[in-house]
């Protein structure tokens, strides 16, 4: 039987990898945190000290590029160069840095072949921002997860509340949010967009129940209910 693909797109802090966790548990297939992995090349040029939006110098970097997903008790873990780095690539620094390394499209390229292997030959629920157009075009469920700006930074402040690591305002965070947002919807490389078809869902009023209650039903809609 044809793999199940279920591509997950839309914009920063919209919920993506929440939902496709969710899902993933939901339906037992694999979750791919696709943006982990442009967080883990943008980690790389960092501490090597390169400038993220140096295309020619990050591209230095690809050739021996070595990032491998691991699952540790149904959690993704993100391998660069074998040391476990899903925590440190989730501070402000890396984001901005992820914003700006997957804008180069050699890297693009490495990462998008990556991606395609990994789902060739499993089940899949893959988070990103150019699955439904360019990694999975055939995926049977494609979304389109979207929500405010403000209501994003929402969401944002207080998760680092709930955490202990506010070290922003709301109104910095909101900024932080839609240059991200123009970055990666302005970019000429594979720029996030709406597939064709593609099911926009605005979360901006659901809570999480009611957007995995509305992701299930288009999955029922899209491949039938015996998947679930
Ligand atoms: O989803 P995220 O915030 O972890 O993604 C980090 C950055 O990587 C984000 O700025 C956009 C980019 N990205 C991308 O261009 N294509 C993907 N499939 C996933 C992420």
């Amino acid at each position: 039987m044809k793999p199940i693909q279920i591509a997950i797109d839309g914009p920063s802090g919209a919920g993506k990898s929440t939902m496709a966790k969710l899902l993933s548990k939901r339906l037992g297939v694999m979750y791919l945190d696709t943006g982990a992995m442009y967080r883990a090349v943008a980690l790389k040029a960092i501490r090597m000290g390169i400038d993220t939006r140096d295309r020619e110098k990050v591209c230095e970097i690809l050739p021996d590029l070595d990032i491998k997903i691991e699952y540790k008790d149904g959690n993704q873990q993100v391998l660069l160069d074998g040391e476990d780095v899903s925590g440190l690539i989730r501070t402000d620094e890396v984001s901005m840095g992820a914003s700006n390394v997957s804008a180069i499209p050699e890297v693009r390229k490495k990462l998008v072949e990556l991606q395609q292997k990994i789902a060739s030959n499993n089940n899949v629920v893959m988070d990103g921002r150019d699955i439904g157009t360019h990694v999975l075009p055939n995926a049977q469920v494609k979304i389109f997860l979207t929500a405010s700006s403000s209501e994003r930074a929402r969401r944002r402040y207080l998760e680092l509340q709930e955490k202990g690591l506010l070290t922003k305002t709301f109104e910095e965070l909101k900024q932080e949010i839609e240059q991200r947002d123009y970055n990666d919807s302005n970019r000429a490389a594979s720029p996030l967009r709406q597939a064709e078809d593609a099911v926009l869902l605005d979360t901006s009023n659901l809570s999480i129940e009611e957007s995995v209650d509305r992701i299930i039903s288009i999955i029922k809609e899209k491949v039938g209910s015996d998947v679930l």
